[in-house]
């Protein structure tokens, strides 16, 4: 069947939401990877409506300004006062054009609510012809909702708000979602004619549905089985409940889609992030904000990913990764830190305590410990020393650093930054390197080694260093082949000291 193209989808989102207890309005709160009121503009998305307008009202600077970047489509209408939905809905017609044709109203906070069962809901209000169809649910609690009256042929005769409820009626567990599809026409002229005489004192939108049944409209109700998406998040204990729900399917969908979750309980995944066939989640993983995973990836234990791509077959551990590329067959971790712009080459290797920021690393080559890599681009098959630090910021500004193909530098290498290391060149463990080194150069900046010999036997005497030494002194001088004190091997060359280089 054709999916029906609805006039317009009214989200109402201008209460206040007290029970947050937030400076933050209701809706903006997140919830894995997009806010309260994305999820329903997405879900009214899927309808591809010709209007689609949310009605704001607390807060509503802060949530124009979201759905301005979320989705510049959407129109805002203001409600100044929160008088009741019916006001609310009539509020968001204002701010469109005159209708015709089918208007569909949610709510921001309920955020589980899919576009397919809006469909099913839009497809049925269609199908039946009906005036109003509500979309209702089964509760074994339904406290606090307005309640489905049926008529004797079991279409709905109206719905009663649990306040304005007698006894009996409060005894039925079916359930207004507060989502409809309307007529435009049945909308605007049952808008028109409430009044405010109920317990509340407030507009309800849900009398337009005894309205447009006194005008010989037909009204009915689509029920879902799926409790969930009618659920609104009232405060942070339902967020949490409804988060946890959510991440549930989402990762469920994943492991059908041929990803293994190992525990999945423990692992996190946003509704807008990609993962690729046969990868692996260890526990404790969280995948946000537009992050991508690649086939046959591994990622996790204890990974923190926020908009970044893994590419296939590549391995992060224990690592946090913010706005980083990891090519092909990369390894990460365990414990590195990927800041934004953070990009490794294919069977890159980025180990334990690396830092890496606004860096490009080239296929092949290797940060494998303890380093600092700060706007740098290094070539292929580099091998950056243990304890090496890019030393990008002068204190005023920050500088790159180019490293060439093939280069080696020593551990606790000191770089410079503006600086050019060439293709080939190495560096001398421990030098502090200020200009640039013309390829295939070795650079040294360090103080050359002095021992002063006997010093420990002469100003330590005494103790265990001293007794030591005097005993290697005497065994020495008994082994004619013993090292020379000085311990220099012949020729008095540099040593360079890559430590890291050979990696299993
Ligand atoms: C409403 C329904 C109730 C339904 C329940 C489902 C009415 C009269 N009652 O009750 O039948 O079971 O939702 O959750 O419609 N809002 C505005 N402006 C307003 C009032 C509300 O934007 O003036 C928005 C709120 O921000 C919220 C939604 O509409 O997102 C529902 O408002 P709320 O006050 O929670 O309605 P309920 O009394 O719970
Ligand atoms: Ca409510």
């Amino acid at each position: 069947m054709e999916p029906a193209r609805p006039a317009a989808v009214v989200v109402l989102a201008a209460g206040e939401g007290t029970r947050m207890r937030s400076s933050l309005p209701k809706v903006l709160h997140p919830l894995c990877g997009r806010t309260l009121v994305g999820h329903a503009v997405a879900a009214a998305r899927a309808l591809q409506p010709e209007h689609l307008v949310v009605v704001v009202g607390h807060g509503r600077d802060a949530v124009r300004a979201h759905l301005a970047e979320a989705d510049p489509g959407v129109v805002t209408a203001v409600q100044d006062r929160q008088l009741g939905t019916g006001h609310a809905v009539a509020c968001g017609l204002e701010a469109l054009p005159p209708l015709t044709g089918t208007v569909v109203v949610t709510y921001g906070d309920v955020p589980l609510l899919s576009g397919t069962t809006l469909r099913a809901l839009v497809e049925a209000h269609e199908r039946d012809g009906n005036a109003v169809t509500v979309l209702t649910a089964l509760l074994d609690d339904p406290t606090g909702y307005g309640r489905v009256l049926r008529a004797v042929d079991g279409t709905v005769a109206g719905i009663v708000e649990e306040k304005d409820a007698t006894p009996e009626q409060r005894t039925v567990y079916e359930v207004n979602s507060g989502i409809y599809a309307f007529t435009a026409a049945a909308l605007r002229d049952g808008l028109a004619r409430l009044t405010t005489d109920n317990a509340q004192g407030e507009l309800y939108l849900t009398d337009v549905l005894a309205l447009a049944r006194a005008a010989g409209g037909r009204v009915d109700a689509l029920r879902t089985a799926d409790t969930w998406q009618t659920e609104g998040v009232n405060d942070r204990v339902q967020l949490a409940r409804v988060r946890r729900e959510l991440n549930r399917r989402v990762v469920e969908a994943w492991m059908r889609a041929g990803v293994t979750v190992e525990d999945p309980g423990t692992t996190w995944v946003d509704v807008d992030v990609t993962v690729g066939r046969d990868a692996v989640l260890r526990p404790q993983v969280q995948l946000l904000a537009g992050t991508v995973v690649g086939e046959g990836a591994v990622v996790g234990p204890d990974t923190t990913l926020r908009g970044t791509r893994v590419g296939p077959g590549a391995q992060v551990v224990r690592s946090h990764c913010e706005g980083a590329v990891v090519g092909e067959g990369a390894a990460v971790g365990p414990f590195a830190y990927l800041r934004p712009g953070a990009v490794l080459g294919a069977g890159a290797k980025v180990g334990t305590y690396v830092e890496v920021k606004g860096s490009t690393i080239g296929a092949g080559s290797k940060v494998p410990h303890l380093s600092y890599v700060g706007d740098a681009q290094i070539g292929e098959g580099a091998n950056i020393g243990a304890a090496t630090v890019f030393v990008n910021y002068d204190g005023v500004a920050k500088h790159r650093t180019v490293v060439g193909d093939h280069v080696r530098v020593g551990s606790d290498t000191m770089l410079v930054a503006p600086l050019v290391v060439g293709d080939g060149a190495y560096t001398a463990a421990g030098s502090v390197v200020t200009q640039d080194v013309p390829p295939g150069a070795m650079a040294v900046a360090r103080g050359r080694q002095r021992n002063v010999e006997g010093w420990v036997e002469r100003r330590r005497a005494g103790s265990p260093a001293a007794e030591a030494a005097r005993r290697a002194r005497e065994q020495g001088a008994r082994e004619p082949g013993g090292r020379e004190p000085g311990g220099r091997e012949p020729g008095g060359q540099e040593q360079v000291g890559t430590a890291g280089e050979e990696q299993a």
